[in-house]
């Protein structure tokens, strides 16, 4: 016997099972996002490496030893998206979205691939929903994107949440916090983690994730970004937060947050939640005041979010449920009658209704059973003497000319009986 082979580490099958969750997630962000002005896009799976090292950073973690690149065979290095805001800016700039109204907003569901350690919540193919609002400064639209990554979150019933914000200020500010950031680490070398030390010169904000005790004492004393803020930033920050105080949001200021990707100005937020284990963060964003400008196009504002699926599946204390209604399952008393029972399963499908055909082979009574566990609302069983439409709801059977099943099962889908 051959050896079996098995998906690689980090990667899971979708089982029909959990795909009707998924895709009632999928429905629940749709609704939210479409509502709110927000356009579905897709983007290719991989992009040029080029988009990654520029968009989200050399210095990243996730540009550094993250990323799935190889070369396309014709010399070219691709790679398979990390993340999805790069490229989404990316098709703004391609596509001339520049010229249509602004914001333009946009969001996706996508597949995003990451070389990391696997671990409950934590894979190296996974997926995304996301929002990017593009080409306003507006801080409305920090706060109204904030308020609908809480509403998808409370209408999965994801429990326990902490909403953590802070601001990073324009790109000024930021470097020279990094550069006064860096001299206190210097000064306490010796006290850091190895891998903060290792990461001191080229990404030295990563210092304020470290669960490494020494690092955190350091910490404690370091100076804090969200006290240097200019006027502007300060303000804009000062008015998402109203806006959201407004809107009775609950969150915690949080001047250590920084998130692992080098594009943000300005506004980042993180949803936490307790009912995960130490891949806490369901989803997060912010604003990129430069990254369009960055991948070569003109100077335009960005902010948006994206919150893991697996994430909030394994949270969500409401999974949504998607599965595909049983309007009818067809059973047959012997096998003489397969046949015209194929006919009406096939009729009742082209009528536009949901039609199960009993292809197992079982007694009756372990077909009404089947019946029962697809939650069919109507069974017809075919027979000798002609058939006969039963409803599960309310149990009354019908005798009908096997013609008259699918009309039947038509009228009474809206619950009036026979
Ligand atoms: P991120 O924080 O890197 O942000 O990822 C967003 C979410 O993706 C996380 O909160 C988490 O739920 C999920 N996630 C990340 N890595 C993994 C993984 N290895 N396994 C499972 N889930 C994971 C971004 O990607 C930014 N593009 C968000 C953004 C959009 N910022 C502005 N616009």
């Amino acid at each position: 016997m051959s050896a079996k082979i098995q998906a690689p580490r980090g990667t899971f099958d979708v089982l029909p099972e959990q795909a009707a969750a998924r895709a009632g997630l999928e429905a629940a962000a749709r609704k939210v996002l479409e509502r709110a002005g927000y356009g579905r896009i897709e983007t290719p799976t991989f992009e040029a490496t080029e988009l990654f090292a520029r968009g989200v950073g050399e210095s990243t973690d996730v540009v550094q030893k993250e990323m799935y690149t190889f070369d396309d065979g014709g010399g070219r290095s691709i790679t398979l998206r990390p993340e999805v805001t790069a490229p989404i800016c990316r098709a703004y700039v391609e596509h001339g979205m520049h010229k249509s109204a602004q914001p333009v907003r946009l969001w996706y569901l996508s597949s995003c691939f990451r070389h990391e350690a696997p671990q409950a919540g934590r894979y190296r193919q996974f997926w995304q929903v996301g929002a990017e609002a593009i080409g306003s400064e507006d801080p409305a639209v920090d706060a109204e994107l904030v308020l609908l990554l809480a509403e998808l979150l409370d209408d999965l019933g994801v429990g326990g949440l902490r909403l953590r914000i802070s601001s990073l200020g324009g790109p000024d500010t930021r470097a020279a916090y990094r550069e006064d950031l860096q001299r206190h680490l210097r000064e306490h070398a010796d006290a850091l983690a190895p891998e903060v030390r290792e990461r001191l010169e080229l990404n030295p904000l990563r210092a304020w994730d470290s669960s490494h005790g020494g690092t955190q004492a350091v910490m404690a004393t370091a100076p804090r970004l969200l006290d240097r803020l200019d006027g502007e930033d300060a303000e804009h920050f000062a008015e998402v937060r109203a806006l959201l105080d407004g809107a009775e949001l609950d969150y915690d200021i949080d001047p250590t947050l920084v998130r692992g990707l080098d594009y943000y100005t300005r506004t980042v937020f993180e949803f936490e939640s307790s009912a995960l284990g130490a891949q806490s963060g369901v989803g997060g964003g912010g604003r990129y005041d430069g990254l369009v400008a960055a991948l070569g196009g003109p100077e335009t504002p960005g902010c948006g979010w994206a919150a893991g699926i697996e994430r909030m599946l394994l949270a969500a204390e409401r999974p949504p449920t998607a599965p595909a209604p049983v309007d009818l399952f067809v059973a047959y008393a012997a096998p003489v009658h397969r046949r015209a029972a194929f006919r009406v399963a096939t009729e009742a499908r082209q009528a536009g209704l949901g039609a199960q055909l009993e292809l197992a082979g079982r007694s009756l009574k372990g077909q009404l059973k089947q019946a029962d566990r697809v939650g069919a609302r109507f069974v017809a069983i075919l027979g000798d003497d002609g058939a006969a439409l039963k409803d599960m709801e309310s149990g009354e059977q019908e005798d009908v000319a096997a013609a008259a099943i699918v009309p039947g099962v038509l009228r009474g889908r809206g619950g009036f009986g026979l």
